[in-house]
């Protein structure tokens, strides 16, 4: 006798259009696409477009196809909102989804919710909840007003759920473990040897658009590199790589970007991880590399509070901040606190949950 056919399938529409999306989504698509309840619809941006930016992690990482891509590739910031969000309401309109799930804070995340608010289709956010109070950061605008118009909310932090209290998020609220964490399981392997080099990662806008302030962090990383014997192994984000300085930096070895398993080799390979990113600072955690995030704040203020990583922003004095990180005077605990034996597993179940229990808000607004 052959498994029996489920009786109800639901029609799952989930959001890709950037790098780290892709990463952080792999496992849940993998069980999306395994499960004989559900029947997904990938939708791609390509907001991110090069090979070694978007296609290469499909491959990799076995993540199934989309059935449409978006081409939006690059723009202004609010331009490539908005086309995404046109793009992807045609695509809505034409796949009827019973729900569209997007992850995180980019533009393509905020296009795509907007488009599912504005076409009628339930709305998941994934990585709900997560604030750096920094207004001045699109991503924080793009995850507040994401948060306020979904239907289910998915944090993964105890902070995350607190805030979407604070805010009275009207949509149903479920805490999951990481998604991320399930896909850098797979893709870690802790390294036995000495830890020798440095991680260095840099591409927000306000990071690295001004030239003056890239040359002085470079400076600065150069100046830490001869006085700790350590060279800097820099994976170059395309947006980086027209802003960078056409002299070599010494102890800074610059690489183009790599694929999800040869970075995280990279990183348990690191001494210290210096990044703007915001995945890197939990994968470091998870790997027991100290970090330093070159930002005035972070959203993952649980590795903070841990010891297991500073922030200094551009403008701060970084060479000092790499000798504390590498003096061992700071105490660090590299406890997991986003951790769960299957997220991606629990982020269907919630959104299989929600869309049978009718996929409502969890308050209707009304004046009382
Ligand atoms: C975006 C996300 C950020 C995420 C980051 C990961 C927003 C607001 N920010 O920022 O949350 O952490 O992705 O990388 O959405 N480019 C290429 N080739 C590519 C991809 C990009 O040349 O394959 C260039 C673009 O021209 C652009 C830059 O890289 O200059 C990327 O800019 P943008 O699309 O705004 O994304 P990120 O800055 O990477």
């Amino acid at each position: 006798m052959g498994a029996r056919e489920p009786e109800q399938v639901w029609h799952i529409a989930y959001f890709v259009g950037t790098r780290p999306e892709v990463i952080r989504s792999a496992r849940t698509l993998r069980a999306l696409a395994a499960d004989p309840a559900v029947r997904l619809s990938v939708i791609n941006s390509r907001q991110h477009y090069d090979d070694n930016m978007m296609d290469a992690f499909f491959r990799e990482l076995h993540v199934p196809a989309a059935v449409a891509n978006l081409e939006v590739g690059s723009a202004e910031s609010c331009l490539q909102t908005m086309t995404t969000a046109a793009r992807a309401a045609e695509a809505l309109l034409a796949l009827r989804p019973d729900c569209l799930c997007v992850f995180g804070d980019t533009n393509s995340s905020l296009g795509a919710a907007l488009a599912a608010a504005k076409t009628g289709i339930p709305l998941v956010h994934i990585e709900a909840g997560c604030r750096s109070f920094d207004m001045a950061m699109p991503e924080e605008t793009n995850r507040r007003l994401i948060d306020q118009i979904a239907g289910l909310l998915l944090p993964v932090s105890q902070a995350s759920v607190d805030n979407l209290a604070a805010e009275c998020a009207p949509g149903y609220v479920h805490r999951v473990g990481d998604p991320l964490l399930d896909v850098f399981r797979e893709s870690f392997f802790p390294f036995a040897g000495d830890r020798e080099g440095g991680l260095l990662t840099l591409h927000r806008a306000e990071t690295v658009d001004d030239p003056a302030r890239l040359d002085e962090l470079l400076d600065q990383l150069s100046m830490a590199s001869e006085l700790n014997s350590l060279e800097w192994i820099f994976p170059v984000h395309p947006r980086t790589r027209r802003a960078l300085p056409s002299d070599a930096v010494s102890g800074v070895v610059f690489v183009d970007p790599l694929p999800y398993r040869d970075l995280l080799t990279v990183l348990s390979r690191s001494r210290l991880c210096v990044t703007d990113s915001g995945g890197l600072q939990k994968e470091a955690l998870w790997a027991k590399v100290p970090c330093i995030t070159i930002r005035k704040s972070t959203e993952w203020i649980e590795t903070i509070s841990q010891g297991a990583n500073v922030l200094c922003p551009p403008g701060g004095n970084l060479v000092v901040a790499v000798q504390r990180a590498l003096d061992g005077s700071v105490p660090r605990d590299f406890h997991d606190p986003y951790g769960s034996e299957d997220a991606s597993r629990e982020v269907i179940q919630a959104v299989v949950g929600w869309l049978a229990a009718g996929a409502q808000y969890r308050v209707t607004p009304s004046r009382a």
